[in-house]
């Protein structure tokens, strides 16, 4: 329940704040009031763990002293040169190159996830051979809110969708096969129908994807669909460009998930694990993309925010604590103890439908029951919160529930927050 103090402060800010917030804010109902590692702590004084770490942005949970340290000896140093060099710009950019597969190896900053997809899109279409003027993108892709992006977004999440110039394939979503199919029978045939409609068309110039998909709920590809799908664009020409927003950085148990699959992509976009929750965000391209002149116009790579010093020291501090203590090995290890403990809840409640994930990014499925697969956005609502109402903050998103806990976590935490899912799963199904 929402203490006395949060109440009354929700109602002050409702009289002039604009409605549209996220689910999680508007059913949470709670105020923040600090967070220090993995512990949230509200205005009323109750704690929190937070497996939606920020939003997905806190890899290092909650105010880690060395980002705090490096950002604060920033802010009283520089905080704005438009993008001209600052002192740590250089360091960052050799870390990038250390952590980032070698083909990636030249990059632009930004500020948002949106903001690096529009600039990925802008490469796309400045080196875009004559006639290659539609882009694809898959179905249940979420790739930002600007204009851009939503040509790629093919679902009404926020507003309206505008579908613009872009070709959809079919997701790897077993769990509701568009084409009613049954893996491995199908033999794969949603990435044999990309690889024919996107892959294949003279007219496509890249695909933009999300290597696991999660904005819809954590959708995990099966063995076969990337290696399909990436060998067609590879031969055919059509640009791979990842959208990294959410996975890169390590959550999935590899800096990029397109590793994990196989899939070499020639841009890849990287934003919420990269700088502890401040505003920031990384294009990385092969060099003979981001470099070519028509994409590297006078300007191209700059904007108010990009290359923002405070966003550079932030993450430099987040990246270095991330490779120095080997956070992703921890991520696959903390990962595994997450699944065999979500699949013992998956085969218990019946309105679970289904648990996907890998590393420590995994999703909750909601249904009405098992054999009509009706999505049950209020049943996630209730698991949602409840699971505050005992202390563990998750992220919501229609009839998924999406954990994504801080790779700093130790395991008596993480088993304390998988206890309070239980508690809220029995209170909400049983
Ligand atoms: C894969 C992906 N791309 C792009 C975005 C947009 O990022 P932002 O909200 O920072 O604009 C998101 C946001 O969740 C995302 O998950």
């Amino acid at each position: 329940m929402t203490g006395l103090r949060q109440t009354q402060h929700l109602a002050r800010e409702a009289r002039h704040l604009a409605p549209g917030a996220s689910e999680e804010a508007v059913h949470g109902r709670r105020v923040f009031a600090e967070g220090r590692g993995p512990v949230l702590t509200d205005l009323d004084g109750n704690q929190y763990l937070d497996f939606a770490a920020g939003t997905l942005t806190q890899s290092l949970g909650h105010g880690h002293p060395e980002v705090v340290e490096a950002l604060t000896a920033q802010a009283r140093r520089l905080w704005n040169v438009h993008d001209s060099a600052t002192a740590d710009r250089a360091d960052l950019l050799d870390l990038l190159a250390r952590l980032l597969p070698e083909r990636l190896d030249t990059y632009a900053f930004f500020s948002t996830g949106a903001e690096v997809v529009e600039a990925a899109l802008r490469v796309v279409q400045a080196t875009a051979p004559p006639g290659r003027n539609r882009i694809g993108a898959l179905r249940h892709g979420f790739h930002g809110k600007t204009m851009g992006a939503r040509m790629l977004v093919h679902w009404d999440i926020g507003h309206q969708a505008f579908s613009g110039n872009s070709v959809l394939g079919y997701s790897p979503y077993c769990y509701r096969c568009p084409l009613e199919l049954e893996y491995p029978s199908c033999d794969v045939r949603c990435a044999t129908l990309v690889r024919r409609h996107i892959a294949e068309k003279p007219n496509v110039s890249a695909l933009v994807f999300e290597p696991v998909l999660g904005a819809a709920g954590v959708i995990v590809p099966p063995p076969g669909y990337w290696e399909r799908i990436a060998d067609a664009c590879r031969e055919s020409g059509v640009l791979l460009v990842a959208d990294e927003v959410l996975t890169g950085g390590g959550r999935t148990g590899a800096f990029l998930a397109s590793d994990l699959f196989g899939v070499e992509p020639d841009l890849a976009m990287l934003s919420k694990g990269t700088a502890s929750g401040f505003p920031f965000a990384v294009l990385a391209g092969r060099a003979e993309l981001l470099r070519r002149p028509e994409a590297a116009t006078s300007g191209a790579y700059a904007s108010t925010y990009a290359s923002n010093p405070l966003g550079i020291a932030a993450a430099r501090a987040t990246l270095e604590v991330v490779e120095r203590d080997r956070l992703i090995d921890r991520v696959r290890v903390l990962g595994e103890i997450m699944e065999d403990r979500l699949r013992v809840l998956e085969s218990r409640f019946d309105r679970l439908g289904q648990v996907r994930g890998l590393g420590l990014l995994w999703g909750l499925e909601f249904v009405t029951d098992p054999v009509t697969r009706t999505p049950a956005p209020e049943t996630a609502r209730a698991v949602y919160t409840t699971a505050l109402d005992v202390g563990l903050r998750t992220s919501l998103g229609g009839h998924m529930l999406r954990l994504a806990p801080p790779f700093t976590l130790d395991e008596a935490l993480l088993d304390e927050g998988l206890r309070l899912l239980e508690k809220a799963l029995e209170r909400v199904m049983t």
